[in-house]
């Protein structure tokens, strides 16, 4: 695919996302000369820099690109930092668009964009609505003479009164299909892979529902802890901060029927009515029932201290925000009824790792005595990362007298292949925004849908007095009777263990 000419500009460009995620994702495309020939980016924010201070900060300087750097000639990435420019907004995100609309036209005129512009909001969220007013005003959203494209960081809402109120308001400016909503897990390959492993083989997808499949288990595990961002994620919590986006998008992928083709409206047609399937929880029994949230207490590892999430900087020490969220739920279609599903993620455990893990229904009738079931079900398990994969695991005799049944793996690691050059996540969803292919961007009813089921259970934990924060210990696996939440004998699966 060709990629036309264009500007990127960047509100909040002096951030932290600018320089750890946006420039090296840049700098590898250029490198794999995925960029047009002609094309700027123009970074904008508060803090008073110039190109050549912004190009230091974000590209020469940059500690995120120190690696990447090393031992490349100067040249190259000079001409690559000679790309881009700075504008300074003072003091306020709604003044000065006047001189952002001259500095565009002018880079514009220059370098020859081709009056092609995206802008990329990676300001924090309640200025999303400002910054497209701003843009829109000054005619920057008139697709008349270019492309006008915006994308839109996370988080997309606070809740689900939120996020529609911000669609409505972009939608004052910005037309559906200009907007670009990231989530940069659709931005993973081993997540897009969960509709090739799907619908581009003929060995799953006839067993692929409550005929065959026991439950579905998907595990986010993260060993760091909240890091620099505890002022934020104790406004935040697990449930906003990955459930409601990137594990609902998981699992859209994994619930959704066949798409009838691989367009970004058939795909997210599907995606849009998986997510309406997820029966909500309404009542407070079934809330106390299938929801778990649990927060990490200091402790050591490898010798290390660390600290509490209470302790951590930015979090009220009498915080009940969850650093741990599990929840089981259903999905109310043909397909899925009565199959439950398990889902958790989790910062400070013992390691960082994802995975969907699909648990086939053991035999019907057992022939063979003495068989685990947490043991010998069918599993087929996809390793979102690291160790990106395909495992299926399944019985197999064990050589010798009678019939006794073991656990065998089948395996196949992306590393494996010949090209296995994975692209990263920011790196493929800027591109294909750049190409206006917006398949693994979410559309409005999709992030609606994913709210409307995760609102009653921040409802229920915020609201009510009497739900449990429950405590575990940094690096284990999760509060003690987080297994409660699993139906019959089954347990989590602990990757690794
Ligand atoms: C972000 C969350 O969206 O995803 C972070 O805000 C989290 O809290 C991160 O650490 C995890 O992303 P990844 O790609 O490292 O799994």
């Amino acid at each position: 695919n060709k990629t036309a000419n264009q500007m990127l500009v960047i509100f909040g460009a002096s951030g932290d996302l600018t320089a750890r995620k946006l420039v090296p994702a840049l700098y590898n495309l250029y490198k794999g000369k995925h960029l047009p020939d002609n094309f700027v980016v123009l970074g904008l924010s508060r803090s008073n820099l110039t190109d050549n201070t912004f190009r230091k900060r974000v590209v020469l300087e940059s500690p995120y690109l120190k690696e990447a750097l090393k031992g490349e000639n100067q040249d190259f990435v000079d001409a690559f930092a000679n790309q881009f420019f700075y504008e300074d907004l003072g003091d306020d995100y709604d003044v000065s668009y006047g001189k952002v609309n001259t500095r565009i036209s002018d880079l514009d005129t220059k370098f020859g964009t081709g009056g092609n512009y995206m802008f990329y909001l990676a300001t924090p969220p309640n200025l999303y609505e400002t910054i497209a007013k701003n843009v829109s005003e000054q005619g920057l959203s008139d697709e008349s003479s270019g492309f006008r494209r915006l994308i839109v960081e996370k988080p997309f809402g606070y809740n689900l009164k939120t996020a529609k109120n911000l669609n409505k308001g972009l939608h004052q400016y910005f037309n559906e299909s200009q907007i670009y909503r990231i989530d940069h897990y659709l931005g993973k390959e081993t997540v897009q892979n969960l509709l090739v492993t799907r619908f581009a083989n003929s060995i799953f997808e006839p067993l692929w529902n409550r005929n065959y499949i026991q439950h579905v288990e998907i595990t986010n595990a993260e060993s760091v802890g909240v890091e620099k961002r505890g002022g934020y994620y104790d406004k935040s919590g697990a449930l906003r901060d990955m459930f409601q986006s990137h594990l609902l998008q998981i699992v859209s992928l994994v619930v959704m029927e066949p798409p009838i083709n691989a367009s970004a409206e058939e795909i997210r047609n599907e995606k849009v009515k998986a997510l309406k399937s997820l029966r909500i929880m309404h009542d407070e029994k079934t809330l106390y029932d299938n929801t778990i949230r649990g927060q990490y207490l200091a402790s050591v590892i490898d010798g290390e201290k660390v600290k509490g999430y209470r302790e951590e900087d930015g979090v009220d020490p009498n915080s009940k925000t969850e650093t741990y969220a599990a929840i089981k739920f259903f999905v109310d279609n043909w397909r899925w009824a009565d199959v439950p599903f398990y889902v958790r993620t989790a910062k400070r455990m013992p390691t960082k790792v994802t995975e969907v893990v699909v648990h086939f229904k053991t035999p019907h009738h057992q022939v063979f005595n003495d068989v685990d079931i947490n043991n010998m079900d069918n599993k087929l398990i996809i390793r979102i990362q690291p160790d990106e994969g395909i495992m299926i695991k399944f019985g197999v005799k064990v050589p010798g007298q009678g019939f006794k049944v073991e656990r065998a793996n089948m395996d196949f690691y992306y590393s494996s292949l010949v090209d296995n050059h994975i692209m990263q996540a920011y790196e493929r969803l800027l591109l294909d925004a750049m190409q206006g292919d917006a398949t693994l961007y979410a559309r409005a009813d999709e992030v609606e849908a994913a709210w409307e089921f995760v609102d009653p259970i921040l409802d229920y934990w915020e609201n009510n007095k009497g739900v449990k924060t429950y405590g575990y210990s940094a690096g284990v696996w999760g509060p003690k009777n987080s297994d409660t939440l699993l139906e019959g004998n089954y347990t989590w699966r602990n990757p690794g263990e």
